[in-house]
């Protein structure tokens, strides 16, 4: 039976990616919930500023996902405050776009160093600790509805993000007898840092407070996957459907390539 029903309290929670956008209202909202939450993030003046909100809840863990040593160091550290977890919030992510369908291997390197090896940096720390948990513990991965169907100028974003959907996916099957649950969750678009240099559309757009609430409903739930906005998700997936017709009249309208 699932310890968490429709509110998720009284655990020890780590959020990476928790110094802004989603991750830091995710971790607002725990904190509010009566959580521990350990904040991950590079920068320490955003991870203080946050942890003002709440010292005793919100707990600064200074790392960079992508870099073995500062992981290992934060595993040190993080082992040193709590010998268990009860949820990994894998939340911190980058995007980088391309253009002219210019494949760059150092770009791909570096969203694949946050989006996917971060991911599993992070995961090979917080496993053991989600295995001492008195709680069923639950693994939580902050993906992309990018990856349902081919967009254009997303080949390395929607390419990491896929990978760690399929990471996480697998490793759902792998733990079923740890007593470990695996969400994905694939957010259409949100406003925060990230988003804000984008230079085209973003149907169905939410803030960070929506997005927060429709994850939070989600995980509490312990779905496998956590879609919003419902509309977009239906639409993407309509267009994978109709695979045919999106890529041979929809998305070629999206293409920026077609219009050098
Ligand atoms: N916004 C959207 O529309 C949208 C849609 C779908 C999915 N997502 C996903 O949602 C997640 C959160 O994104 P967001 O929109 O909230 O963006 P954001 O505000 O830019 O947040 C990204 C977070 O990741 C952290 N981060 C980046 N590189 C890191 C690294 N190497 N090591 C540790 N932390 C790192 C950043 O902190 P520092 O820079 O301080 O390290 C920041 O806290 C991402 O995984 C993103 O791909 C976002």
């Amino acid at each position: 039976m699932s310890v968490f029903t429709t509110e998720i309290s009284g655990a020890n929670i780590w959020i990476t990616g928790a110094s802004s956008g989603i991750g830091r209202e995710l971790a607002i909202k725990l904190a509010q919930a009566d959580n521990t939450v350990f904040v991950s993030a590079r920068s320490r003046a955003a991870l203080d500023g946050l942890r003002a909100q709440d010292p005793q809840r919100l707990i600064p863990l200074v790392c960079d996902v992508g870099d073995r040593e500062s992981m290992a160091d934060a595993g040190r550290k993080l082992r040193a405050m709590t010998d268990s977890l009860d949820m990994v919030i894998l939340n911190a992510g980058t995007c980088e776009y391309v253009d002219n369908a210019d494949l760059d291997l150092d770009m791909f390197e570096r969203v694949f160093a946050v989006n996917f090896f971060g991911v599993v940096n992070c995961l090979a720390l917080a496993k053991p600790l989600l295995q001492r948990a008195q709680r069923r513990g639950h693994i939580v991965g902050i993906g992309s509805l990018s990856t349902v169907v081919g967009l254009p100028r997303a080949e390395a974003y929607g390419a990491s993000k896929a990978a760690m959907q399929y990471l996480l996916d697998s490793l759902r099957v792998d733990l079923i007898h740890e007593k470990i649950d695996v969400t994905v969750v694939r957010p259409g678009f949100v406003e925060t840092p990230m988003t804000a240099a984008n230079d085209f559309p973003m149907p169905f757009v939410m803030n960070t407070e929506q997005a927060a609430a429709s994850i939070l409903k989600g995980i509490a739930q312990r779905r496998r996957m956590v879609e919003f906005p419902r509309r977009l998700s239906w639409s993407l997936r309509i267009a994978a459907m109709w695979s045919g017709l999106w890529y041979s009249v929809m998305a070629p309208r999206l293409s920026r390539v077609n219009k050098l």
